[in-house]
């Protein structure tokens, strides 16, 4: 079908207007999605009027160039002054049209684009298309009449579900719940769109714009807005935008439609100005922004991935295929022995039988997936793998066996990575002929969930090498960080010295609970300790008698979690560590064993104990992390603040509203972070607290750190 032709009415911009026979087109182009910034704004309103002036147009129609419907309001806008016309008022326009508006969705219709496709009449979508209201990932609601409109759409329930949740639905689904009038299979969004309006004109009947309609939302059950804020009281007791969504359909149930919207403007207003909405914003582009690796040119040539290699089948080897397999990268899976082989394969199965029995997976995706991993315990098998990771022991001179055999038998231009957390990726890359063919991909357990990927380039590793692993990161999923080399990078460094800290609070006084509580206060999901009880004490312990045979002056003495670990309290897995657990649950429990362990390793040491507030516990656990997120900017193993947001974001669970480690700091007030860590230099000492001095100068230059 050929394009239509544009008229000169309207100037060009990111929004035209032209017809197409009996139907006015109303284009949106503005790559890459088109976000619905100024210029759209008042183009849509113009294209409309101009469309409503045309009498050769009996119906208008609204598509999108490119890849996507529109995808939302242009995030970039907020916290900034909107110049007229607003969004409501692009959708209000669109409500009082006089002849039929037709949306023809393809790509993503979210937020404020799906709210503009709401104010039309009708909405077709092509099958592939996905529709959401993500405003709630954002800090926000929808504030384009999208929970007024939703609701009388699609019911108040469904409307909450969907927007607290703030997932998209597919097209069919979008068919099944009401929220688009019809589905689509071709390929063209114009062409479906057309066609649907063309349907309308022919004799089909003109429907009552949403926001006249009430059948939906007549008589609803007040319990279900007392049901979801107990919910969110419960599961969500931090975050601000959730509440304000139920308050806003609750308006949509209960109010005339002007006035639920006049409701629903003041509680976008109040979303938008509170400081989650800034740390969400942050945290979004912070997972784009990471995937740009500073002194790493676009377009840098990259090596195709077709099939890889993991080398060992415990854990992590077994969660690194699962992510390949995920992704529909057939994975080679070598361990030294049958058992080990066959130990792995049973945990990826039971995996996704899991997955099965909750209806994520279906049983036909999940024997794909299975016959995708090639177990085996040759080698030789991994000769035509175009990258292999090492997920083998983590000891040095196991790793370096491990990659001189790689070397020999991999295929030229193969990547080498390795998935230590701790150990020196230059002296792993020496062990072979191919140092610039060799880096880290240090995946978080358990792997195949866990989203942060550090990416650890090396001394020698190529910038294609590099560029191969960000794209294959993306490809797979993960949120591909890069950084340099240094003893646990830099998630595990900067909680190493979190560590430190947690276990000298109790030490002085504090208790785990305390200090856990503090931290899931904070908005972090586990504590410290209940995390140390997830990962097993024994992991740490091992890695402490490795400090301490190295000599760090950290690690020297035995403390209260050695003794436990040499005890056999392992954690979670042996249902006793720093809490205990009772069977088949993972819910800590405070236990008076470890409380005696505790106060007998104060008495061994001659430390009295002395209350704690949970003021100095947060403090102390959070400022030490700056400062030490600070020192690895200083060193450029990170090349700028947003990757260690980025890196606690999406490795371990730093609040995502408080939108990362050193946006956080920022807000928090660096002076006083730095007045702290020089205090607590004085009075504690130790290297974690030697204060870093780009925290000092950026105080002295009353700059922030992150942005
Ligand atoms: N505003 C501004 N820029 C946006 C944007 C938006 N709404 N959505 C995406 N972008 C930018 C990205 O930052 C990225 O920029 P970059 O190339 O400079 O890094 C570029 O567009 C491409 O984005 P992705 O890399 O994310 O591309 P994908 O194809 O992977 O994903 C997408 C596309 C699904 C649209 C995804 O970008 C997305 O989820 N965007 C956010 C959608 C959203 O949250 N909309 C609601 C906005 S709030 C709102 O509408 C308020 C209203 O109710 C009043």
């Amino acid at each position: 079908m050929p394009s239509p032709a544009q008229t000169d009415a309207v100037p060009p911009g990111p929004v035209r207007y032209a017809r197409e026979g009996r139907i006015g087109v109303i284009t949106v182009d503005h790559p890459p999605v088109n976000a619905i910034g100024h210029g759209v704004r008042s183009g849509l309103v113009t294209a409309l009027e101009t469309g409503l002036a045309d009498g050769g147009a009996d119906a208008l129609l609204l598509v999108c160039a490119g890849r996507t419907f529109l995808a939302g309001a242009d995030i970039r806008e907020f916290g900034k002054p909107f110049p007229p016309p607003t969004l409501p008022d692009v959708v209000a326009c669109f409500d009082a049209a006089t002849k039929p508006v037709i949306a023809a969705i393809h790509g993503t219709a979210l937020g404020g684009g799906l709210e503009v496709a709401l104010a039309c009449h009708v909405r077709v979508a092509l099958r592939s298309a996905k529709l959401g209201l993500p405003e709630v990932k954002l800090g926000l609601l929808p504030g384009a009449g999208g929970t007024q409109r939703l609701p009388r759409l699609i019911g108040p329930a469904k409307a909450l579900d969907l927007m607290l949740a703030g997932d998209p639905v597919g097209a069919e689904e979008a068919l099944a719940l009401g929220l688009v009038d019809a589905v689509e299979d071709d390929a063209s969004p114009l062409e479906a769109g057309l066609r649907a309006a063309g349907r309308l004109l022919d004799g089909g009947r003109v429907p009552q714009p949403v926001s006249a309609r009430i059948d939906r939302i007549a008589g609803s059950d007040p319990a279900l807005f007392a049901a979801r804020r107990a919910d969110l009281a419960k599961r969500q007791p931090h975050l601000f935008s959730p509440h304000r969504i139920v308050d806003a359909v609750e308006a949509a149930a209960t109010l005339a439609f002007a006035d639920g919207t006049a409701r629903e403007r003041d509680l976008f207003l109040a979303c938008l100005e509170s400081p989650q909405r800034a740390g969400l914003i942050h945290a979004f582009f912070a997972e784009r922004q990471v995937a740009k690796v500073p002194g790493l040119p676009p377009g840098t040539p990259t090596r195709d991935i077709r099939r890889v290699g993991v080398v060992g089948a415990g854990t992590m080897g077994s969660g690194i295929a699962m992510s390949f397999a995920n992704s529909g990268i057939p994975a080679v899976l070598v361990d030294s022995t049958q058992e080990g082989l066959d130990r792995g394969l049973a945990a990826i199965r039971r995996n996704y039988e899991s997955s099965v029995r909750k209806g994520r997976l279906s049983a036909t995706q999940m024997e794909e997936r299975m016959a995708s991993i090639h177990p085996t315990l040759s080698y030789a098998d991994l000769a035509d793998a175009d990258l292999v990771v090492e997920a083998a022991f983590e000891s040095m001179e196991i790793k370096q066996t491990v990659f001189r055999r790689l070397d020999g038998i991999c295929k030229p231009g193969a990547i080498l990575a390795t998935n230590t957390s701790t150990l020196d990726v230059d002296a792993i890359a020496a062990a072979t002929g191919r140092p610039q063919d060799v880096l880290g991909m240090h995946f978080f357990s358990p792997a195949n969930v866990m989203r942060l990927l550090e990416v650890v380039r090396g001394a020698k590793t190529s910038d294609s090498v590099l560029a191969t692993a960000m794209a294959l990161a993306r490809r797979i999923g993960k949120v591909g960080v890069a950084v340099g080399v240094c003893d646990g990078f830099v998630g595990n460094r900067i909680l190493h010295q979190r560590g430190l800290e947690a276990m000298a609070l109790v030490e002085e006084g504090a208790s785990p609970e305390q200090v856990d509580r503090v931290l899931t206060g904070f908005g972090f999901p586990l504590g410290h300790f209940s995390m140390t009880d997830l990962a097993g004490i024994d992991v740490g312990w091992r890695i402490r008698e490795e400090r301490r045979k190295a000599g760090d002056p950290e690690a020297q003495a035995t403390d209260w979690l050695d003794i436990l670990a040499e005890r056999g309290r392992h954690g979670q897995k042996t249902l006793a560590g720093v809490y205990r657990y009772e069977p088949g649950s993972r819910s800590p429990i405070a236990d008076p064993a470890v409380a005696a362990v505790i106060e007998e390793d104060r008495r061994r040491r001659g430390i009295m104990p002395r209350p704690v507030s949970n003021e100095e516990i947060r403090d102390r656990c959070l400022y030490v992390m700056v400062n030490e997120a600070a020192k690895i900017l200083e060193e450029g193993i990170a090349a700028r603040a947003v990757d260690i947001d980025a890196i606690w974001l999406h490795g371990y669970g730093f609040p995502s509203w408080r939108g990362g480690l050193l946006f956080w700091a920022d807000r928090e007030g660096l002076g006083r972070i730095a007045a702290a860590v020089q205090r607590y230099h004085r009075d504690i000492g130790g290297p974690r607290w030697s204060p870093s001095a780009l925290l000092l100068q950026c105080v002295a230059e009353k700059r922030p750190i992150a942005c």
